[in-house]
């Protein structure tokens, strides 16, 4: 999937999930995806439902983030609301755009406006209560009450709660609502946090983390917080970040969902699961890689080459501070590259675990083609303090070929 920063709506048995589409080269928008599932596991794209713009908001030279699409219990339209932006992220205003169905086409009427001004904020989040409330929620803690018809921001309901907190979400469960924020760190990931109140006027006490503490939020930042309802009937919170991967998003950004479990009044992710059912909410056990391989390699070029036979493959592997990209490749027997994906192998705290799972192929004769990009991971934030990898080590230990039925 390519929907980062995203958001996720259930509807008549559906789920659906808006986010950026991201490209692999160059930060500018390059639309807002939307894709579909049953199942939360297996997804279909559905379309792009808000393009590039030949001006405007979300013109040539913008920055288009954070989507996030809430229904109107009172029309039944749909309104989108995203953080639009310069290319320095120096002009940042609050955009909205509707549609007659959930999987658009999205047209964009404007700026959202509160007492007919312009929002000029950046990060947001959306959340809707038990009885069709929308708010919109904002970097640093303000939450907005919308119209009933989605289109305005009514009243302010609540101010800076969070001073230094990017990427809000909220949920509510056991009747307490709880909100979610990053630290402001860029692409980076960091200790994200939370905060709780008996209404959304508060008082909203902190929380602190909800991950485990130094995980880095499981090297992950927030952007959306969903109730799941289980197969039983119960319902289980569910947090929803993104592992950025900055430069090559489009490839090498994941996503993290984990299970939050509620204890003595705040959220938790008690030990990062790499898998879980989400009938269940239970942890999966996964089976270790088939085959253990020894590859380390920080040489630009420098190549591992996996045949197989099967439907698909997968990479166990390290990502560290001083890792960085490879780049990998499937070729079938005729030799044509059918996939191409750079992979990160770049992580602020150490973690072992899968760092490649190809698409599913047709059974056949494969060839993996993996090579070590050789450059650093490396950015700036607006204030030019850099970011990133300190090597540019790809660390590969396992790998699995998958069989038509596993
Ligand atoms: C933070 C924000 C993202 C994006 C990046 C840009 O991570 O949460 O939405 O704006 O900064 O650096």
């Amino acid at each position: 999937m390519n929907a980062h920063g995203a958001c996720l709506l259930e509807e008549d048995g559906r789920y659906y999930l808006f986010g950026e589409y991201k490209t692999d080269d160059v930060n500018e928008f390059a639309g807002f995806s939307c894709y579909s599932s049953e199942d939360l596991a297996n997804w279909r794209f559905e379309k792009i439902v808000l393009p590039r713009q030949a001006d405007g908001l979300l013109g040539p030279g913008r920055v288009g983030e954070r989507v996030k699409v809430m229904r109107s219990a009172s029309t039944g339209r749909y309104s989108m609301y995203f953080h639009s932006d310069n290319g320095n992220y120096q002009d940042p205003i609050i955009g909205l755009a509707t549609s007659d169905t959930i999987t658009g086409d999205y047209a964009i009427t404007g700026p959202l406006t509160f007492k007919d001004q312009p929002i000029r904020r950046w990060d947001i989040g959306s959340f809707q209560d038990d009885d069709g409330t929308a708010y919109l929620l904002v970097h640093e803690g303000d939450i907005y009450r919308l119209s009933p018809d989605l289109l305005t921001a009514e009243e302010l309901v609540t101010r800076g709660i969070a001073p230094g907190g990017e990427s809000p979400t909220m949920v509510k469960t056991g009747g307490t609502y709880f909100m979610l924020f990053s630290h402001k760190t860029s692409w980076e990931s960091n200790d994200n946090f939370h905060l709780s109140a008996p209404s959304l006027n508060g008082p909203w006490t902190y929380q602190g983390v909800f991950a485990p503490d130094g995980s880095q939020t499981c090297n992950s930042q927030s952007t959306f917080s969903f109730q799941l309802t289980l197969e039983s009937g119960k319902t289980l919170p569910i947090y929803m970040g993104d592992r950025w991967s900055y430069p090559h998003q489009a490839s090498a950004a994941t996503y993290v969902w984990q299970p939050l479990t509620t204890k003595k009044g705040r959220l938790e992710i008690a030990t990062f699961a790499s898998s879980w059912n989400p009938k269940t909410g239970n942890t999966v056990e996964v089976a270790g890689p088939g085959i253990k391989i020894d590859f380390e390699s920080d040489l630009a070029g420098e190549t591992l080459e996996v045949p197989f036979d099967g439907s698909g493959i997968t990479l166990m592997g390290t990502a560290q501070p001083n890792g960085a990209y490879a780049c990998i490749d499937i070729m079938d027997s005729k030799e044509n590259c059918i996939t191409s994906s750079y992979v990160s192998f770049y992580a602020k705290v150490p973690e072992h675990g899968y760092r490649y799972v190809s698409p599913q192929l047709t059974p056949g004769t494969y060839r993996l083609v993996l090579t070590v990009d050789g450059a650093l991971i490396e950015w700036s934030d607006k204030r030019g303090e850099r970011f990133g990898s300190a090597g540019t080590k790809v660390s590969v230990t396992g790998l699995t070929v998958h069989t038509p039925k596993s």
